[in-house]
């Protein structure tokens, strides 16, 4: 009665039914990745271990509320989504089991796993400036973003974002609570707009010259630079970027991850999962779909966007770590009005 009334609720949401108890060959996955490259890559998975995986994708918070109410009947063997904060929130509320793996310790490099989750790609917060009203040496770092000289010239996606709340959080780790929030403060005063749209929005509007300069994922600038779309090479053309922080700290990085839950029914199917995302075709699907960066140092990227991007300085503070500073991050952007 139970899984009847589950799986048609699961019909009813146009999603794959999953089973609570253990199945020969199978595998649960709960994502909140939002990216149509990963159907690939999930099927390079099944072809190399014959294992066939039941995906069910919603937003964050749903599948957290969902993975909580189903408790030790949820058929969820692995969650997966993007931010470190996240990621690091839903370990707080302890739905992960830790997975004690040969193969991951190798591959990932400690500052991006956890011993309950693990980062698979790495994306960057750089910024954007439109080449004709801005110069680069005025945005080498975060705080450039806050002078006066760029007063309204500032473009950003939402600071109650996970992507500006991780910055905030890397900034309160690297330069202290007091300096972030004046820097949040100045940073809302330069503003060109009330912040809208996602990170791709900012990047068209610097290109407009609505904005003189953005931040965004790099991720997102990597998919105009590889588009065949003419609108899309005008925005490329008109737009510079900048790693920022080269001097200091390093750019702020972000990641994609998963961990095995705690509840999981096919937990040898979850660590041959979270093995296969760090393997070397894994890593590729992850560069080559989704213009990230493989956490697997050996594994080539191929990718012209990241190519012509370059090498940078990546911020080298423990992904855990960013979610200790998360909620005050949050809080000094609400104080800020940073909204
Ligand atoms: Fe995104």
């Amino acid at each position: 009665m139970k899984k009847t009334l589950l799986a048609s609720v699961l019909i009813g949401l146009g999603l794959t039914a999953v089973h609570a108890h253990a199945a020969d060959n199978e595998l649960n996955l709960y994502s909140a990745r939002h990216y149509q490259t990963d159907e690939a890559l999930y099927q390079d998975f099944t072809k190399q271990t014959g294992i066939k995986i039941n995906r069910i994708e919603a937003k964050e918070d749903e599948l957290l509320e969902r993975i909580r109410n189903e408790g030790a009947n949820s058929p969820a063997d692995v969650f997966i989504t993007v931010d470190a904060s996240r990621l690091a929130k839903a370990d707080e509320l302890g739905i992960f089991a830790p997975v004690k793996s040969k193969v991951l310790e190798e591959r990932i490099p400690a500052h991006l796993r956890t011993d309950n989750w693990f980062s698979y790609s790495t994306r960057a917060r750089l910024i954007v400036y439109n080449k004709e009203t801005v110069k680069p040496e005025q945005v080498q770092t975060y705080a450039s973003l806050a002078s006066p000289e760029l007063k309204g010239k500032v473009c950003t996606r939402s600071g109650s974002h996970p992507y500006n709340i991780s910055l905030g959080a890397a900034l309160i780790n690297h330069e202290g609570a007091e300096k972030t929030e004046k820097w949040a403060r100045d940073l809302v005063a330069n503003f060109a707009r009330t912040p809208k749209g996602g990170d791709t929005d900012q990047i068209k509007a610097v290109a407009a010259g609505e904005c003189g300069v953005a931040i965004a994922n790099s991720y997102y600038l990597a998919r105009l630079m590889n588009s065949t779309k003419e609108e899309d090479k005008a925005v490329v053309a008109k737009v510079g970027a900048v790693w920022p922080n080269q001097k200091t700290w390093g750019t702020h990085i972000n990641i994609s991850g998963a961990g095995m839950l705690k509840h999981a029914p096919n937990k040898a199917a979850a660590v041959k999962f979270l093995e296969y995302l760090a393997s070397d075709s894994a890593q590729k699907y992850f560069a080559d779909g989704n213009n990230e960066w493989p956490v697997v140092q050996s594994v080539k990227v191929t990718n012209p966007a990241l190519e012509a991007l370059g090498d940078f300085k990546a911020d080298t503070l423990p992904v855990g770590d960013l979610a200790k500073t998360a909620a005050e991050a949050q809080r000094i952007y609400d104080r800020a009005g940073f909204r």
